[in-house]
């Protein structure tokens, strides 16, 4: 039976869409959890006692986020094409903090735990572009107070990004489609089963292997990204309206 073709798209990306481009993933075996503790350096309370520790570990994953050899791979490409190509609408939600996604072209983009390159004053609010080592000696760009920023990153704990406007378009959506996610942190472990309540969406899981909520997609394709994603956009694309 001839899918109905979706109009409205929500796309959501994990880690593993950007595993391929050479960037660690937080669960697998070699994963960021398999060497460091949650609760050391991805809370606020973690901050509050040891904001050296915790400028050390972003410091870390920022400067190796901007090497050279750190580039968008065919899958942040393809999704940028949909965008581009696509003649519904698109909403590409992504719980990745690295800035591949932009770098491939995507616009339409919600960075729900925030953004690695970026800093938020706690005395001003103002949040700032920032690709350096931060410290405690760091001077805020807007307000001039020093040892006040901290990356623009949302921890455990703290509310996630633009949820609003993301749980609207999960309610519209026609079709969710979950790239590259284990599907363990809510909330965004949680959006399959928001699309699929509001009586519509056709739900699409994209993965290495089969996540926590597996059970809850109607159609699932396991595989790396870089050869799912474009292969599915492709797919999708050659049935345009
Ligand atoms: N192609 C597709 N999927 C892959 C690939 C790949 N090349 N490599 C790994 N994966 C899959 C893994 O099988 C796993 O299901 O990507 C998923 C990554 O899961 P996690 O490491 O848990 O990352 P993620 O789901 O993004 O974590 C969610 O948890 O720690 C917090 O804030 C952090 O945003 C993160 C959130």
């Amino acid at each position: 039976m001839q899918q109905r073709l979706p109009r409205k798209i929500v796309v959501l990306t994990g880690a593993g869409v950007s595993r391929e481009s050479g960037l660690a993933t937080f669960r697998d075996a070699d994963g960021i959890w398999a060497s460091v503790r949650i609760e050391d350096v991805a809370t606020p309370e973690a901050f509050a006692a040891n904001p050296a520790r915790v400028h050390a570990f972003y410091n870390a994953r920022r400067s190796g986020l901007l090497e050279e050899v750190i580039q968008p791979n065919p899958a942040h490409r393809a999704l940028a094409r949909l965008e581009r190509e696509w003649p519904g609408e698109l909403l590409l939600v992504t719980q990745n903090i690295d800035d591949l996604h932009e770098r491939a072209g995507s616009r339409n983009l919600v960075h729900m735990h925030g953004e690695l390159l970026k800093t938020r004053c706690l005395a001003c609010e103002e949040v700032i572009e920032w690709r350096q080592e931060l410290d405690l000696e760091s001077l805020c760009p807007a307000c001039g107070q020093r040892g006040r920023l901290r990356v623009n990153v949302v921890w455990f704990g703290e509310m996630p990004h633009e949820m609003e406007r993301i749980y609207d378009a999960l309610d519209a959506c026609d079709l969710f489609v979950s790239i590259g996610t284990s599907g363990s942190v809510y909330p965004a472990a949680g959006f399959v089963a928001e699309a699929r309540a509001a009586g519509r969406a056709h739900t699409l899981e994209l993965n290495l292997e089969p996540s926590e909520g597996e059970s809850l997609f109607h159609e699932k394709r396991y595989g790396p990204a870089s050869e799912l994603v474009p292969a599915w956009v492709e797919e999708l694309l050659a049935n345009r309206p």
